[in-house]
This record gives structure tokens, sequence and C-alpha cells, in this order.
């Protein structure tokens, strides 16, 4: 560990206050890749960032963080256990495993909704494909896929429904109600919304603006930060909601 940013990191983990210790973090990052044949496949722009930052600053404050990530090209951060997947079926297997004893759940995964309905077990071969006049055409058929966070929010908590559950939507227009839409209907206690068309936000970017959008409460403004930043004001929020939940 001679690295000294791994150093820096590392003793960053030591001094923090430690106002999760006890808690179990479920962290889902990343987009997911939906292949159509071995090389290629349906994914997106999601970089993992926002996600990892949840996940380091979780484990900092002294969180036991699984991390299930689509395929980033982002260091794991310390003190966080990393499950690497890649489509969204196993995003689900990998959360379902993980879930046993977990008090709060994070997907800030963009998961693709839909998937080939086939995969083709070698490369699709433009010369076996219909030709339509000149070219050749492909039609792809998609199915839709399992939804990870309204499944682990609908949960009854004997079945092992996290105490708080957050979900992210990133939405291009009227951010506030498609949020408290989401709200409702994957049964979250949180949604974290992002307004992705903003420039300095959202995918790819290193740093966040976004609005916490809960139940019956007010919306909470995050100003553009860094994304380290946007997670520790999310986790202040999801930190004083489990203390409220066991009060
Ligand atoms: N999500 C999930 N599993 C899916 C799709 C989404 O767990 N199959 C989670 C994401 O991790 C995120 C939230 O749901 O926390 C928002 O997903 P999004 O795709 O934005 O919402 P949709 O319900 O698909 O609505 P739309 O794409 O129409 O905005």
């Amino acid at each position: 560990m001679s690295d000294p940013r791994e150093i820096a990191a590392q003793a960053s983990l030591l001094v923090a206050p430690k106002s999760l210790r006890g808690e179990s973090l479920l962290i889902t990052a990343g987009g997911t890749r939906e292949p159509l044949d071995p090389v290629r496949a349906i994914t997106n722009r999601s970089s993992g960032k926002m996600g990892f930052a949840i996940a380091s600053e979780a484990a900092r404050r002294g969180a036991e963080v699984t991390l299930v990530s689509g395929p980033v090209s982002l260091s794991t951060p310390p003190g966080v256990k990393r499950v690497d997947v890649e489509t969204a079926l196993e995003m689900r297997e990998a959360v379902l495993a993980a879930l046993d004893g977990t008090t709060a759940f994070v997907a800030a995964a963009a998961v693709a909704d839909f998937r080939p309905a086939e995969r083709a077990d070698h490369k699709i071969k433009k010369e076996a494909l219909a030709c339509d006049g000149e070219s050749p055409s492909l039609e792809v058929r998609l199915v839709p896929n399992p939804d990870i966070l309204a499944e682990v929010a609908s949960r009854p908590a004997e079945a092992g429904r996290p105490e708080f559950v957050v979900g992210f939507a990133a939405e291009s227009r009227d951010l506030i109600e498609a949020a408290r839409r989401k709200l409702e209907r994957k049964r979250c206690d949180l949604i974290v919304a992002n307004d992705i068309s903003r420039s300095g936000a959202g995918f790819e970017a290193d740093s966040n603006a976004v609005i916490l959008v809960a139940p019956d409460r007010p919306e909470i403004e995050v100003p553009l930060a860094p994304k380290s930043e946007v997670a520790a004001v999310l986790l202040d929020y999801v930190e004083a909601e489990l203390r409220v939940g066991r009060s």
C-alpha cells in the first residue's frame, strides 16, 4: 500500500466519526450491460461515481458496506465489499443475496429497464441478416427487466425490507413531479432526484446537484457540489431517519 492516495484514503477511514457503526448498507452503482451477442450490448452512460461516493462515505462512517456494481472503471473504496455484476438480472440476484441484515438500501445504479429477449451465442453477422433492399436490417425485441428497487422496497419488514430505502431519479423535465410519482410507485422512503439536462451534474460528472424528495415533506435542495459532498448530505439524512424510525 505505497500509493499516497491509498494511504490518505485509509487514514481518512480511521479518523472519521463512526456515526454509521452497526449499520449495514447495501448500495447499487453503475449501469448494467445487457448483451445482444458476445461482443455487443445495450448499456448507458452511468459512470458509477455517485454510488461509489456513497459507499466510500458510508464505510468512512463505520458502516458495513456492500456495493453491487455494474461495469465501471472505478477502484473499490477502502472498507467496502464489492460485488461485480454485468446485467440487471445478475444485479437483482446479488442484491437479494446480500439483503439479509441490511438496514439501508441505496439504489444508485442506472439499471437498464429492458434487455434483448435473446442473446446470440455467436457474433451476429451482417451477411446472415434479412435484407431490406440493399442494406441488412436487424430487429431486436426487448423484454422488461425486474425493478430491483421496487422489489426490495415493497417487501414486508419480516421478509427483509431494509429500514430505509433510497432510490434515484434521473429526469430531464418535471423533476419534482416525476420524483414524487416514482417515490410512490416504487414505495421508497426517499428519492434523490437529479436534472440530467443541467451541466456539471448527473452522469459522468464529478459533481451533482440533487433534490431530496420524501413523502409528506418539503423537498430539500442540495446545490451543485462534488459527489463526495452530496453523498455526505444524503447519509446525514439516512442517519437521522434511521434514528427517528427507532425512537
Ligand atoms: N431501478 C432498479 N431497477 C430497475 C430500474 C431502476 O432498481 N430495473 C432503480 C434505479 O437504481 C433508481 C430508480 O430505480 O434508483 C429509478 O429508476 P428509473 O429508471 O429512473 O425509473 P423508471 O421507473 O424506469 O422510470 P423512467 O425510466 O420511466 O423514468
